[in-house]
């Protein structure tokens, strides 16, 4: 219910109007200015945990917002280079219209691109839902032929893939994993949990040893605990130290744990979204976890 309350357009407009709602978004995310976004990241990094910052938003009606949303990245750029802070950005095509005209978002995704360069970060690009893995794939492999400091969003519950990783391998990828959050149909994605889990682990053993042998980057990006537990031991097994494995959390979700894993010295960082346009994203972390949502209605009670 929470994923189609995700892309139902009248509660999109209606919902976000409460003040209550506002409150409840501050679980997942800092604020909606950049600066709160940076001001946290600040806060993140003296705990030993970088960043990563997402401006939300997804399908865009018209070509130019994606100039703005553009705007906004290379200004982010600049501030956390002028803040000396250790912060990745992180997208998703159809912010940048991809659905409009696939050239111009890879003109803006590549001038982000040049502008991480120049400042020691990195663009990756999110994975949205399966209608556009393919296409934003093929974009990622075009992006990756021009651009060492480029990474994608690939899901372990998608049966395809397997196969995705073992193509992308070829071009020394920068993979993040991660479970996947649509509601994929079985045809094409497994719906049960150990089974996801199961995906999950075998592509990071692949990606770990690519990581060993200097042919990929790999994030792991889940709160599962416990994965990252077998993760961690199957990395330490190909011969990896802490410092050589990623993990990523969403800011505010087992920020104990991130501390944790950033003191032991494994390379974390938190995910930080920030803007107006949260309510698909912020539906889609309820639906990760429906105790979610009972902190999410507490906010609307008057105590
Ligand atoms: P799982 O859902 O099994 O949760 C494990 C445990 O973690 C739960 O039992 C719960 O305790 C805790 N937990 C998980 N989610 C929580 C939440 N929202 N609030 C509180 N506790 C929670 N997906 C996608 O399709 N495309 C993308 O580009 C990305 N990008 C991305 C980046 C990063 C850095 C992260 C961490 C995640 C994503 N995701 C994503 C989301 C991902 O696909 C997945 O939906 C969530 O990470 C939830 O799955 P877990 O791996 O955490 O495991």
């Amino acid at each position: 219910m929470l994923l189609w309350a995700a892309r139902n357009r009248w509660l999109k407009e209606r919902l976000p109007r409460f003040r209550w709602v506002h409150r409840a978004t501050r679980r997942f995310m800092p604020g909606e200015t950049a600066g709160d976004a940076l001001a946290a990241a600040a806060v993140h990094q003296a705990w030993g945990v970088d960043g990563v910052f997402t401006l939300l938003g997804e399908n865009l009606a018209e070509l130019s917002e994606a100039q703005v949303v553009a705007d906004g990245y290379h200004t982010l750029l600049d501030e956390i280079a002028a803040r000396g802070l250790d912060v990745e950005i992180s997208l998703k095509l159809t912010q940048l219209g991809f659905d409009l005209d696939e050239t111009v978002a890879m003109e803006h995704f590549e001038s982000l691109a040049r502008h991480a360069a120049e400042t020691g970060s990195w663009a990756w690009i999110d994975m949205e839902g399966s209608a556009y893995t393919g296409a934003t794939i093929a974009f990622y492999e075009r992006a990756r032929a021009r651009h060492a400091n480029v990474g994608i969003c690939l899901q372990a519950y998608l049966h395809r893939t397997p196969t995705d990783v073992q193509r992308l391998l070829a071009i020394r990828p920068a993979i993040r994993l991660v479970k996947g959050a649509y509601d994929e149909p079985r045809a094409i994605a497994y719906r049960s949990r150990p089974e996801v889990d199961g995906a999950f682990l075998a592509l990071s053993a692949q990606l770990l040893e690519a990581v060993r042998d200097d042919r990929a980057r790999f994030v792991a990006a889940t709160h599962d605990i416990a994965l990252i537990e077998r993760m961690t031991r199957v990395g330490a097994a190909v011969g990896l130290s802490p410092g050589q494995m990623e993990i990523q959390m969403l800011y505010g979700v087992r920020t104990d744990q991130q501390r944790r894993l950033a003191k032991a010295g494994y390379d974390v960082r938190a995910l930080i979204a920030y803007g107006s346009a949260w309510y698909p994203w912020y539906m889609r972390r309820l639906a990760e976890r429906p105790a979610n949502v009972w902190f999410a209605l507490r906010q609307a009670l008057p105590w």
